[in-house]
C-alpha cells in the first residue's frame, strides 16, 4: 500500500477514483521494468562484446550463449510484466501531459513490448532452426521444428534489424524520461522509481 499516495490536486471522483489515488506504477510494474531494463540492455552487451574474443573460444561462446539466456528470461517475464501492468492502473502525471505527448509516449510503449515479446522470440526461433536446439552448458534443450537454415537466416536478418532500430527507440525513450524530469520537472520518472 505504500504506493498509493493521496492527492491534493483533485478530490477522487467516480470516474477517475481508482486512477488518481496512484502516484507511482504498481509495485511489480517498477520492478519488472528496472530488472527487464537491465536485462535488456545486458543482452545487447553480450552479444556486442562476443568481437572482442577469437572464434571459437570459449569467451565468445559464454557471451553468444548468455545472449540467449538472458534474452530468454526477458521473454519468461514478459507476460507476468503485462499481467502486472493490467491488474494496476497507470497513475497521472502531474501536470498533465499534452495530448501528442501522450500519445507519442502511447506508441512507444506499444513498440517497447511489441520488441520486449518479439526479439526474444525471433532469437529463439533462428537457435531452434539453425542449430537443432537450445545450448545450456554441455546440454542442448532439442528443438521441437527441423532444420531449416535459409528461414534461420531470413529470421536473423529481421532480429538484426530490429535490434539496431531499438537502439534509437531504447535512447528515445531513455531520453524521454530525463527530459520529463529535468525540464519539464513532471512525475513521468518519479512513477517508476
Ligand atoms: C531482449 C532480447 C534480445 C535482444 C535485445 C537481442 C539483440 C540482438 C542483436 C542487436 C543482435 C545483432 C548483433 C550484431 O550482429 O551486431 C543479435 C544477434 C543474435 N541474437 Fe539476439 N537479441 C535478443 C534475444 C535473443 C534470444 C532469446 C536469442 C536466442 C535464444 C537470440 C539469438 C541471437 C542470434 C543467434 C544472433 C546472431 C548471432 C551471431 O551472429 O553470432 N537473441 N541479437
Ligand atoms: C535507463 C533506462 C530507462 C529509463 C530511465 C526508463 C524510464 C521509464 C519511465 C520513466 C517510464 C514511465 C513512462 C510513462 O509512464 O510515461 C517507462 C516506461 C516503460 N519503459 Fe522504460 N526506461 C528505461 C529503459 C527501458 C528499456 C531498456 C525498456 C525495454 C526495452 C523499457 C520499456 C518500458 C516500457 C514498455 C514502458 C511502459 C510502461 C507502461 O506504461 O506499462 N524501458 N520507462
Amino acid at each position: 500500500m505504500a504506493d498509493l499516495i493521496r492527492t491534493t490536486v483533485s478530490a477522487p471522483t467516480p470516474h477517475n477514483a481508482s486512477r488518481a489515488v496512484f502516484a507511482r506504477y504498481g509495485r511489480t510494474s517498477r520492478y519488472l521494468h528496472w530488472l527487464m531494463a537491465g536485462l535488456v540492455i545486458l543482452a545487447y552487451l553480450l552479444i556486442e562484446g562476443r568481437g572482442w574474443f577469437p572464434k571459437g573460444s570459449a569467451l565468445k561462446t559464454l557471451f553468444v550463449q548468455g545472449h540467449f539466456w538472458v534474452g530468454l528470461v526477458v521473454l519468461a517475464l514478459v507476460l507476468p510484466r503485462l499481467l502486472a501492468r493490467l491488474r494496476s492502473p497507470t497513475p497521472l502525471v502531474q501536470p498533465p501531459l499534452k495530448p501528442m505527448v501522450q500519445l507519442a509516449s502511447r506508441l512507444t510503449h506499444l513498440a517497447l513490448y511489441g520488441f520486449l515479446l518479439i526479439q526474444p522470440l525471433m532469437g529463439l526461433a533462428i537457435v531452434l532452426l539453425e542449430r537443432g536446439g537450445v545450448p545450456l552448458g554441455g546440454l542442448t534443450i532439442a528443438s521441437p521444428f527441423a532444420l531449416n537454415k535459409p528461414l534461420a537466416h531470413s529470421v536473423e536478418a529481421a532480429h538484426v534489424f530490429v535490434g539496431t532500430a531499438f537502439y534509437y527507440v531504447i535512447g528515445v525513450h531513455i531520453a524521454a524520461a530525463f527530459w520529463h524530469h529535468f525540464y519539464l520537472r513532471d512525475t513521468v520518472l518519479k512513477r517508476m522509481l
